[in-house]
């Protein structure tokens, strides 16, 4: 699925606001971040009780952001006690790659905490400035559930802003105490938790119960919800369904984010109304669309309501234009997506009905045509995938590139040199594809890194090419794995044939 991957939408979404810190000089004498590589990465984790590693790449535009924040919070940190080490590895590093891979990272930056004596590195989840790394991991240092012992201490915990979860023990000893305390350590980056033994203390929720009960206390929809299962298992799923509100709001407030974050990574379809929040229309909007989420509720779709300020990254990612807005997008869980554009508060249930019952066509991001294609390397865009790549009778070495991607940029004039080698041949096509700014149908092609190379033969046989990116390795894949000139003309009629059935 690629790039109909939620993760990489999220990051989209969360590329222009959470990393967006413009932030000066970086040049400091003394490094608090530690250096590690492949020969003391284990000794140092097995050194310290609490390390956080920053898997990074040097080309990597948000990993440079993040350099300076991350060293500032190293320094904040470095008299803290107990010791809070940061410490950072070149993943792109051919030596390091192993531990990568071992600590399954996926993309850069990725930020892991490794505790002394557990044996899975937990995953940063928290901010991307230097206090907020620093409030993040002295949290995450303490206690996974902090106790309240007096009012102070339950104001000072259970703010208006952010999901607590509060065990409420007539003592603190017990089953039900100890599975609480496991999902406290089990999920304590991505929730606050807290334990008390006077409900009283709690600002919401009926005071008089002795427990054990769990109240978790939320800013949104109902405030507070009750639960009496103390099953690891349904602790953790009530937990994640009730940290979810109806309505995730997507703008400018950094405390919506990690909704946002939860928005994404559930397998529900998505769906999300971008408009102007400013707008005077923008209340009946809200209105509607909350109403139409209520009731929805449990038939598997989720709503988002996003703000036009900060939806540049979905804007990009989606393709979607200015002119749009406001619009509804929805991403269903296979990963197609629907849109309509323009979309006025009154038609926003009778549209998603439709689109329920599969009468709505699904929507492709794609470039437009370019008007000359003159040169070497053939440019596809989604629009002109099948006439070139699919239906064309002919042998297609296509790569997928993002424009921001060092390796892509490396490989292309070898790709031009490997394109003029094939000129007069007109059975062979060399393409590109700007992977970020054009949908591609998953069920074909694979791509999860910049670049991905792949070859359609003439019949229709697709593989990847993994061999080296020089000209000599390229051609002899093509002349090794395309179809011969006779088969190919055959197959380029009955294909034309068919389409214009
Ligand atoms: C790990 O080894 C690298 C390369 O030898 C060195 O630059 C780095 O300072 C070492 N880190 C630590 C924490 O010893
Ligand atoms: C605690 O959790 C375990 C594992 O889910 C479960 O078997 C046990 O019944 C739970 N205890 C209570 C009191 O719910
Ligand atoms: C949103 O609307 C306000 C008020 O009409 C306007 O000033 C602002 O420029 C609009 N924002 C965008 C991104 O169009």
């Amino acid at each position: 699925m690629a790039f109909g991957d939620s993760n990489w939408l999220l990051f989209a979404l969360l590329a222009f606001s959470l990393w967006a810190v413009a932030f000066g000089s970086d040049s400091e004498s003394k490094e608090f971040v530690l250096t590690l590589d492949y020969s003391n990465f284990s000794s140092a984790v097995a050194k310290h009780d609490f390390i956080v590693v920053k898997f990074y790449a040097p080309w990597c535009g948000h990993c440079k952001q993040l350099a300076p924040e991350y060293e500032k919070a190293a320094s904040l940190l470095s008299s803290h006690d107990p010791p809070i080490v940061l410490a950072k590895l070149d993943a792109n590093e051919e030596l390091n790659k192993e531990i990568a891979s071992e600590h399954d990272i996926k993309g850069f930056p990725t930020l892991k905490i490794f505790r002394k004596g557990q044996k899975i590195a937990q995953e940063y989840k928290g901010p991307r400035d230097a206090e907020g790394i620093v409030s993040y991991l002295k949290k995450q240092s303490g206690p996974a559930s902090a106790e309240i012992k007096s009012a102070d201490d339950a104001t000072n915990l259970i703010g208006d802003k952010s999901i607590v979860v509060v065990g409420i023990f007539p003592k603190y000893s017990g089953e039900e105490y100890r599975n609480f305390t496991a999902l406290a350590e089990k999920l304590r980056s991505d929730y606050d938790f807290a334990h008390t033994l006077d409900a009283k203390l709690l600002p919401r929720g009926e005071s008089s119960v002795a427990g054990p009960v769990v109240r978790l206390f939320k800013p949104f929809d109902e405030l507070f919800i009750d639960f009496q299962d103390f099953h690891v298992d349904a602790l953790e799923k009530f937990v994640e369904e009730s940290s979810i509100p109806m309505v995730t709001v997507f703008n400018n407030d950094p405390t919506n984010h990690p909704y946002v974050i939860k928005f994404f990574s559930n397998a529900n379809a998505k769906a999300m109304l971008f408009m102007n929040f400013s707008n005077e229309i923008a209340e009946s909007f809200k209105s509607n669309y909350h109403a139409i989420a209520e009731q929805l509720k449990g038939e598997g779709i989720s709503f988002l309501l996003g703000d036009l300020e900060t939806s540049q990254g979905a804007f990009q990612y989606f393709g979607l234009k200015m002119d749009q807005v406001p619009l509804i997008i929805i991403q269903s869980a296979d990963g197609e997506k629907y849109l309509k554009a323009n979309v006025e508060p009154d038609h926003i249930a009778s549209w998603i009905k439709e689109y329920k019952a599969g009468n709505v066509l699904p929507y492709r991001k794609s470039e437009p045509i370019p008007e000359d294609n003159s040169e070497p390397v053939k440019v596809v865009v989604a629009d002109t995938l099948q006439d070139i790549v699919f239906n064309s009778g002919k042998n297609v070495l296509l790569e997928f590139y993002a424009p921001w991607c060092g390796h892509c940029k490396k490989l292309a004039p070898i790709l031009d040199e490997v394109a003029l080698s094939f000129e007069s041949d007109a059975d062979v096509v060399i393409a590109k594809l700007d992977a970020t700014a054009n949908d591609i149908p998953g069920s074909s092609f694979d791509v999860k890194g910049y670049p991905t190379i792949y070859f359609r033969s003439s019949s229709g046989k697709i593989v990847s090419y993994e061999g080296d990116r020089t000209k000599e390795d390229i051609i002899d894949f093509i002349e090794k794995n395309r179809d011969k000139a006779s088969a190919t003309t055959t197959t380029t009629q009955e294909e034309g044939q068919k389409d214009e059935l």
